[in-house]
């Protein structure tokens, strides 16, 4: 089968020993856009980066990146691909320059090409005037991103970015989220996953969460935001029996909950007479709510509610 898009997976399984991790997961990711893929510590996204970049085999499954099988097709795969990770691959005893460099003379450019391509890139990565200075004396952000950078050298077509901006204080994160938006113009494909609801929300064109071992949703951020209502109705409890009367009263609809807080939310289009017929259903003496306020849906809400929704049909 031929495809247009940047990666194709379908069904694709992986365990480590008994612990299942991947379980059938199906993602398709166009050509040219940024994805993200989104999910807790642990839920399965360096597993599938590694799995999508040739590192590690699938159980089952099939998946193609930049239309080639990562079983059958692997070298052509990984020249056609860059992995950037946490770890950076950066040699501290180099300069940036050096370093980029040496990247571009070991993908084959000639010298000269090579430090042509080094200068472009320091440009775009905002390391120009970094550019001479020892590797090793970089921040953690500039070496995330001179990783990054180094990973873009031979121009591929699909770039994985497993937890780019993972410990990094909020102005190196904020660096690497401009370049990052650069980059989408470029026409290389971006995977980038991340625990950083915000970072998808800013960044990403498209969003799929990981939860579980499948991917339990998948589209643009606002249509995900949309899914679970535009907007929440925030509804905080006067006492336990209230919260837990209220909670059985909606049932499946509170997409969220919090017995601490007693707060419940529930999603909503913000119509006033709605709101007004649900406080009406879950507090007819009204002594229940205590408080209530509309909010427009953040994709951490969005997150939450999935992950209870989708945790609830098990
Ligand atoms: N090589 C491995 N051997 C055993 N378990 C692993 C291995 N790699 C990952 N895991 C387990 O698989 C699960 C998913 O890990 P991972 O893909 O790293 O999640 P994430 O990147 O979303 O935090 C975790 O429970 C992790 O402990
Ligand atoms: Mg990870």
């Amino acid at each position: 089968m031929t495809t247009d898009a940047a990666i194709e997976a379908v069904g694709v399984r992986k365990a480590f020993g008994d612990h299942q991790v991947l379980r059938g997961l199906d993602l398709t990711v166009p050509r040219g856009i940024v994805f993200s893929l989104l999910g807790p510590n642990g839920a399965g996204k360096t597993t599938t980066v590694r799995i999508f970049s040739t590192l590690s085999r699938a159980d089952g499954g099939s998946v193609r990146v930049a239309g080639l099988d990562v079983r059958t097709d692997r070298q052509r795969v990984r020249s056609r691909i860059s992995l950037t990770g946490q770890y950076t691959a950066v040699d501290v005893a180099q300069t940036g320059e050096e370093n980029l460099q040496m990247v571009g003379e070991l993908a084959g450019l000639r010298r000269r090409d090579a430090r042509r391509r080094a200068e472009e890139l320091l440009d775009q990565f905002d390391l120009t005037e970094a550019a001479g200075r020892r590797a090793g004396t970089y921040s953690g952000g500039m070496r995330r991103r001179l990783d990054l950078a180094a990973g873009l050298v031979g121009r591929p077509e699909v770039a994985f970015l497993d937890e780019p901006t993972s410990g990094l204080d909020l102005p190196a994160r904020q660096a690497m989220w401009r370049v990052i938006s650069d980059l989408a113009g470029s026409g290389v494909t971006i995977v980038l996953t991340t625990q950083y609801l915000e970072e998808a929300d800013q960044l990403a064109d498209r969003v799929a969460v990981l939860n579980d071992g499948r991917i339990i949703a998948d589209g643009r951020p606002h249509v995900l935001k949309q899914q679970v209502g535009g907007r929440r109705l925030e509804l905080t409890f006067t006492t336990e029996p209230a919260f837990d009367s209220a909670l059985r009263i909606l049932s499946h609809r509170a997409l969220s909950r919090d017995q601490h807080a007693l707060a419940i939310s529930v999603g909503t289009d913000g119509d006033a007479a709605r709101v007004r017929a649900l406080l009406d259903e879950i507090d007819p003496d009204r002594d229940r709510v205590r408080s209530f306020a509309v909010h427009d849906a953040s994709l951490d809400a969005v997150f939450l509610a999935l992950i209870q929704k989708d945790s609830s049909h098990v």
